[in-house]
């Protein structure tokens, strides 16, 4: 029984040290998927309303076969040059691992050829920026093999923006504070007159 369980815990070791080792570079990578989203070069979305949908599948022109270790297809928000410049903690790194471009997951679905399409609201915690889409191939390992974008390499063309919660709902969050206040003031008084009648009538 212990053989057994021993071999399991140095097998689990090494496979993570295996995965842990292996780092998987952008740039080593080929663009064999086809990604659109519905935003418009320049259009502004507004984060927890508006949606974009996005659809993906393989570029035929690449040879079949190509993508027979695809196992899922992972479609991210991405920061465009624009909105990481200053901030560190949005930069490009060749090393995925590392990568801060894409830190807004989309979706995840198995992959499928041709035929996907997903429509996401844009979620209420992504801050205002300029964007383009990205969809990560990776294969069984979790091991990202090939990817597509809705923009070219220079990341230039296709950006979009999203506006932040932040700043709109502002009016809406004074109107609530004024109106806490407004009842905790109110109990307190209540409270008050409630003690000078039993007082009086003592
Ligand atoms: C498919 O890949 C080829 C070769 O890389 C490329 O020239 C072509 O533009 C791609 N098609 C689309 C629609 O992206
Ligand atoms: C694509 O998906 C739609 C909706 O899910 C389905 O009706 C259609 O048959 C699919 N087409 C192909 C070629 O798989």
């Amino acid at each position: 029984m212990a053989v057994p369980a021993g071999f399991l815990v140095i097998s689990l070791l090494l496979s993570c040290f295996a995965a842990t080792s292996y780092g998987v570079y952008f740039s080593s990578l080929k663009e064999t998927l086809e990604v659109t989203a519905s935003p418009t070069k320049g259009q502004v979305l507004k984060a927890g309303d508006d949606k974009i949908t996005v659809t993906w599948r393989f570029n035929q022109t690449y040879s079949a076969g190509t993508d027979s270790d695809y196992k899922t297809i992972k479609v991210k928000l991405c920061y465009a040059p624009i909105s990481q410049k200053d901030r560190s903690w949005r930069k490009t790194v060749d090393l995925l691992k590392k990568d801060k471009t894409c830190p807004h997951k989309i979706v995840a679905r198995p992959y499928t050829a041709s035929n996907n399409s997903f429509t996401w609201t844009v979620e209420r915690d992504i801050p205002s920026a300029v964007y383009f889409v990205r969809a990560f191939a990776v294969n069984a390992e979790d091991q990202q093999v090939a990817y597509g974008q809705t923009t070219d390499a220079h990341k230039s063309t296709n950006l979009f923006e999203v506006q932040a919660i932040t700043g709109r709902h502002v009016s809406l969050d004074i109107t609530s504070v004024c109106f806490s206040a407004f009842s905790i003031v109110s109990l307190a008084g209540f409270f008050y007159m409630e003690k000078r009648k039993s007082k009086a009538s003592q």
